[in-house]
């Protein structure tokens, strides 16, 4: 007889946590561990860049090598994200030994604890465990979610509000939006039709936000639970990969090597060659997919392979950001427009597309993105064309999450503020009156 699983709710915060492998399966488990606080130990030769993101963080601790049993001392829990079924026998027997509990991504019935599916909604945690089943507890999870998406405010209170889109046929099944003209002019059959007896397949450029896992819309969020593929990009928010059922292909498109071009090409050609073999298949990118985000590189490929395309846009950085850190882009009285630009080229770089010199002349907020190693050349850019230097700025890094940080400043010394303070990408830089507007 098998006895049910005791469930529990673990407080992990500064507590170790040993995570064995640095593959897909860790990148889909670590985020959860360390939003509950874990003090988390990864143990793996090597790392997908997403994890390498968060060792370079300073988020986790790396040990660069295979599983050794002192690994496990002072750990509370272990989690065995490898597929090799001897090493991870190895790993638990140590678990065992020292009665530490230890999740088996290879084999669930191996393993001391499961890992349930779990939806969040502010402060509520729901956790399913199907019985060893995990479809069947995603099935159910995915329900619990819908429910509590119409019963709970975003705060997990009671409220009567329905979440916007959820009214009978407003997002049904089949849709094909945003791009179904472009899609539609190559002879892309609609999704949910049937080729030759296969379904078909479509792709979805997902917005994910800015960071906060919440902030994806809920369009996106249904999307991603139909995939049968997603290619994440490494900004998305971790913690809705972690939501993703097991059977999911999760590729890491930051790990795809050759430069920005091939990469990109490589990206195109694995949308269009899984959505071809009959996949469901979601881009989810960070913040917009059409901010910054080659997005519409994506669907012109897509749309020439014949490959049907949803465009669901996103909560794009350049405006969540510098309102995570109290900054609206507009203010009555104060700021009538907002200009969002790429600071990844320096102004003087012949490549740059940028009216640096114009921008100068403008009154209204300026919102840079990737402009960090390039600020000093842009501040003082935009000083001498002559935007004065006491100009209100910030810095974003990292909005929306647990981690964010800000820096408020002036156009004229930011950019040596930003290096005292060792902010780091990705973050925004917002210049302005409208940074000191809201501050009481
Ligand atoms: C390639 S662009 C992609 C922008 C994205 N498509 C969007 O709409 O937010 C990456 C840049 O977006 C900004 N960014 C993205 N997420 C951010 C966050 N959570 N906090 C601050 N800046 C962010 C940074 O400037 C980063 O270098």
């Amino acid at each position: 007889m098998t006895a049910n699983p005791y469930p529990l709710g673990l407080r992990l915060h500064g507590r170790r946590v040993v995570v064995v492998g640095g593959g897909t399966v860790a990148t889909r488990r670590v985020p959860a561990l360390l939003d509950a606080g874990a003090d988390v130990l990864l143990v793996a030769p090597e790392l997908t860049p997403a994890l390498r993101a968060q060792v370079d963080a300073g988020r986790l601790h790396w040990v660069p090598r295979r599983f050794e049993p002192e690994d496990l001392d002072g750990a509370w829990l272990v989690q065995v994200a490898i597929d090799d079924p001897m090493a991870a026998a190895s790993v638990s027997a140590v678990a065992a030994e020292r009665r530490i509990f230890c999740v088996r991504a290879d084999d669930r019935r191996a393993a001391t604890a499961w890992t349930p599916a779990v939806t969040r909604h502010g402060p509520v945690t729901v956790a399913v465990l199907g019985g060893g089943d995990p479809r069947r507890a995603m099935t159910v999870r995915d329900a619990i979610r819908d429910l509590l998406a119409v019963r709970l405010g975003s705060d997990g209170t009671a409220s009567t509000r329905g979440r916007p889109g959820s009214s009978a046929g407003a997002t049904g099944g089949t849709d094909v939006v945003g791009a179904t003209g472009t899609a539609g002019a190559t002879g892309a059959t609609g999704a949910g039709s049937a080729t030759g007896g296969r379904r078909a397949g479509r792709v979805a450029l997902v917005g994910a936000g800015p960071g906060d896992p919440e902030l994806i819309t809920v369009k996106g969020w249904r999307l991603l639970t139909e995939a049968d593929v997603v290619v994440a990009d490494r900004l998305v928010p971790g913690l809705l990969l972690d939501e993703l059922r097991p059977d999911v292909e999760l590729v890491d498109a930051s790990k795809i090597p050759y430069g920005p071009s091939r990469a990109q090409e490589e990206i195109n050609q694995i949308l269009v060659d899984r959505a071809l073999a009959g996949a469901v298949v979601v881009r989810l990118k960070g913040g917009d997919p059409y901010v910054f985000g080659r997005g519409g590189e994506e669907l012109l490929a897509c749309a020439a392979a014949g490959v049907p395309v949803t465009v669901v846009p996103g909560v794009t950085s350049s405006i969540a950001a510098p309102a995570a850190a109290g900054i609206p882009v507009t203010h009555r009285g104060v700021a009538h427009e907002f200009t969002v630009v790429s600071g990844h080229l320096a102004p003087d770089s012949p490549a740059s597309l940028v009216r640096w010199d114009a921008l100068a002349g403008l009154h209204g907020t300026l919102v840079i993105l990737m402009g960090l190693k390039n600020l000093a050349a842009i501040t003082a850019t935009l000083i001498a064309h002559g935007r004065p230097p006491q100009t209100p700025a910030a810095v974003v890094q990292e909005a929306t999450t647990g981690t964010q940080r800000i820096l408020r400043s002036t156009l004229g010394e930011v950019a040596a503020d930003l290096l005292a303070a060792d902010l780091r990408p990705p973050a925004v830089v917002v210049v302005g009156d409208v940074v000191g507007t809201l501050d009481g």
